[in-house]
């Protein structure tokens, strides 16, 4: 196998394989803002991309996308059961995101985490150069970077985690917290979102492992980890040239249109997540027009929620909870041809999301905790008319950066009503105001900025951050 300097471990790899309209095979993005963040940056570098292409069985052979090469790691049935939808998406996901839904643990899950991320481990290194950069990614594989080092000593190992690290409180639950810990300081280099997950990561291994930290290095054996935060963003510059593509702007008016040319389009896109406040979103909506203050024939909202690990229990729950309530509203408040709620659950390609991005006066990013959220970043990179609102929660990493949002804590219901009313009532020069200086700020902080801050920080010589597109 071809060995490459710059190997990115991933649980997915950007596309995972669907069947095409007439049967084939076709390889589609993967969902979620991970892949969105990465993928641009590494079109000039020749890099590998190590990851599992969804679905079970032996793994497939993917092309190389945009002349990165993809390496897929096959799962098996209990693999995906036990590592994926199990200990990665059924114990870390809700511990990480504040245990809004109760985290779950089994031992069995346990051995498939382990075995699963030596498995990435092997593969990443068998695609890595002497001396490559081996940049690992988010918690599914936190094991890597350990497992990596004990086999190749001579790599530069980078881990990044893209959704929050809890504070101490809620992490000394974990029944395997010292290997977790350990695993993560296999790297050279650990970057959170926030600096605050950077200061709960260096207390736990000061508390659970003795080690002597700050937070910005562990000393660790004869080695020094860096610790920091490096708040992820995404390829502003596409997003707006694509925003600015005649078909979106055309869409855009159609879609406007076909919803009525009402005064105001509310539009939300998330995952089928319990994070993201999908519920208390629709009770606030709701509470404002049963009293009045939004009339359906004025407002309406746009709902898209793409089902998501759909296998796992709590997300079945959850979906079943948000259909039931966006049917009692609709039958409430909706009449015929004017639903309160447009809900969506399919996956749009992304002239379609632009084209939504630009219609909705108020977009509403209200998670109950979110590592970043770069929805809420699309949404300003496609607003090149610098209006639209953006209705954010404190708890997305998104709000550390955009101070300028219409911020709200997504548990406070009277909180959410009135800080919605105020962005549905803003001046257009208050929303523009604000609009501009969250663009600015994505200007100067979009993915490239990203992946340059962390590569350089990663590997010092700054060789590898030149080569990136
Ligand atoms: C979040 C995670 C990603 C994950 C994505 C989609 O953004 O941080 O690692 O890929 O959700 O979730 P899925 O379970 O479909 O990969």
């Amino acid at each position: 196998m071809r060995q490459s300097p710059l190997v990115v471990v991933a649980n997915r790899l950007p596309v995972d394989d669907g069947v095409a309209l007439d049967g084939a095979c076709e390889w589609r993005r993967s969902p979620g803002g991970l892949v969105g963040a990465l993928h641009p940056i590494l079109k000039k570098t020749p890099a590998v991309w190590v990851g599992w292409a969804g679905g079970s069985g032996p793994a497939p052979a993917v092309p190389d996308i945009d002349g990165v090469r993809m390496h897929a790691v096959p799962l098996s049935d209990e693999d995906m059961r036990d590592h994926y939808e199990g200990f990665a998406n059924a114990t870390l996901w809700p511990l990480y995101h504040d245990a809004v839904e109760q985290p779950v643990y089994h031992r069995r899950w346990w051995e498939a985490y382990q075995r699963v991320n030596q498995r990435f481990a092997e593969a990443a290194a068998e695609a890595a150069e002497p001396g490559a950069v081996v940049w690992v990614q988010d918690y599914h594989l936190q094991l890597v970077p350990g497992l990596l080092r004990a086999l190749r000593p001579d790599l530069r190992i980078g881990f990044f985690l893209h959704v929050p690290f809890p504070p101490p409180e809620l992490f000394m639950q974990l029944p395997r917290r010292a290997e977790l810990l350990l695993g993560m300081l296999g790297a050279d280099l650990v970057g959170f979102q926030r600096a605050q997950a950077a200061h709960n990561f260096a207390q736990l291994a000061a508390k659970v492992l003795k080690l002597p930290a700050t937070d910005r290095r562990i000393a660790v054996d004869d080695r020094m980890v860096r610790i920091g935060a490096f708040p992820v963003s995404i390829d502003m510059a596409e997003m707006e040239a694509l925003s600015r593509r005649p078909e979106v702007v055309q869409r855009a008016r159609r879609l406007r249109a076909d919803l009525g040319d009402p005064q105001h389009v509310i539009l939300s896109i998330d995952r089928m997540d319990y994070t993201k406040g999908i519920e208390q979103r629709l009770k606030a909506y709701s509470e404002l027009i049963a009293n009045g203050h939004i009339k359906v024939r004025d407002t309406v909202m746009v709902q898209v929620a793409v089902p998501s690990r759909e296998r796992v229990e709590q997300y079945q729950v959850l979906r079943e909870r948000v259909e039931r309530e966006v049917g009692r509203i609709n039958g409430e408040f909706g009449r015929v041809g004017e639903p309160a709620i447009h809900y969506l659950t399919q996956p749009f390609d992304r002239t379609e999301l632009a084209a939504l991005y630009r219609i909705a006066d108020i977009m509403a990013v209200t998670p109950l905790r979110d590592g970043m959220n770069l929805v809420a970043k699309e949404y300003v990179a496609a607003r090149v008319d610098d209006a639209g609102a953006l209705l954010l929660s404190e708890f997305a990493g998104a709000a550390a950066e955009f101070t300028q949002a219409y911020l709200v804590n997504p548990h406070d219901l009277e909180g959410l009503k009135l800080t919605l009313m105020h962005a549905l009532q803003a001046t257009p020069t208050d929303v523009t105001d604000r609009m501009r200086s969250m663009r600015d700020h994505l200007r100067t902080y979009d993915i490239r900025a990203w992946a340059r801050a962390y590569l350089t920080a990663l590997d010092q010589t700054g060789a590898l951050a030149d080569r990136l597109a």
